[in-house]
């Protein structure tokens, strides 16, 4: 499975992409609203071996793609939907990005392409998503690609030594089909009327980073 998007390549994750992923997962901007890892190597190392593994499921549950800066083939960061109930055609998306690159749009982009396959692909009726109340990027995210809050659990999650509120988030397919679709997704390119997201600065233009 492959998609492009304007300034994006999502693709199947290789084994060899963890080392590009552990390098994102250790900086410290990354982790803030995650639970800490005592063995973050072999925790990356596991999570890839599972996204690969999941490539020949049958049929398929979890579709989990890295996502690639078209120009150096760097991984810059995952996105992917997992079908909880096929009967009740539902599925969860996740991201993460590289915080090299945040604020550039990218998380929203690929995302989008991913909500796009979801819904038209697999034919999917609702989409969710969880996040951390308090990830205000993820949850702008969210917001922009048209989901709306289901639901708000207070002191949901333990991690870093603190209770943690906790969001979720759904679309169904009919307000997909009405919602604008992001500028560099599939669709935008349809020439269906759009959203501009993302700031075209150098250093979106540039995708940069450091595996040591
Ligand atoms: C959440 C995450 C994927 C967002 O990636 P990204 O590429 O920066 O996302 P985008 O650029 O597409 O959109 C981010 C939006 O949030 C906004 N934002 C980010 N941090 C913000 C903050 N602290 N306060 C207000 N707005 C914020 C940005 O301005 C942007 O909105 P805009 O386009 O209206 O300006 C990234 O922060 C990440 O990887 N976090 C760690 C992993 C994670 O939390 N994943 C989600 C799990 S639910």
């Amino acid at each position: 499975m492959r998609i492009e998007t304007e300034r994006l390549i999502l693709r199947e994750f290789h084994e060899n992409d963890w080392p590009a992923m552990l390098a994102y997962w250790k900086n410290p901007l990354y982790g803030r609203y995650n639970p800490e890892l005592a063995d973050p190597e072999s925790f990356v190392r596991d999570l890839v071996t599972r996204f690969v593994t999941a490539q020949a499921e049958q049929p398929r549950s979890a579709r989990q793609l890295a996502i690639v800066d078209p120009a150096s083939g760097q991984m810059i960061g995952t996105c992917g939907i997992r079908i909880n109930d096929p009967v009740q055609r539902e599925g969860n998306i996740g991201y993460e990005l590289d915080p090299d690159v945040w604020g550039c749009g990218y998380a929203t982009e690929a995302t989008s392409a991913i909500l796009r396959f979801s819904f038209e692909e697999l034919g999917l009726h609702r989409v969710w998503a969880e996040c951390v109340a308090d990830n205000t990027g993820s949850v702008r995210v969210l917001e922009k690609l048209g989901l709306r809050r289901e639901a708000h659990f207070r002191e949901h999650r333990w991690f870093r030594d603190r209770w943690w509120d906790t969001r979720i988030y759904a679309i169904l397919d009919h307000e997909w089909r009405e919602h604008p679709p992001v500028v560099g997704s599939p669709l935008a390119a349809t020439g269906v009327e759009s959203r501009t997201f993302g700031r075209a600065d150098q250093r979106c233009q540039t995708i940069r980073h450091d595996s040591n």
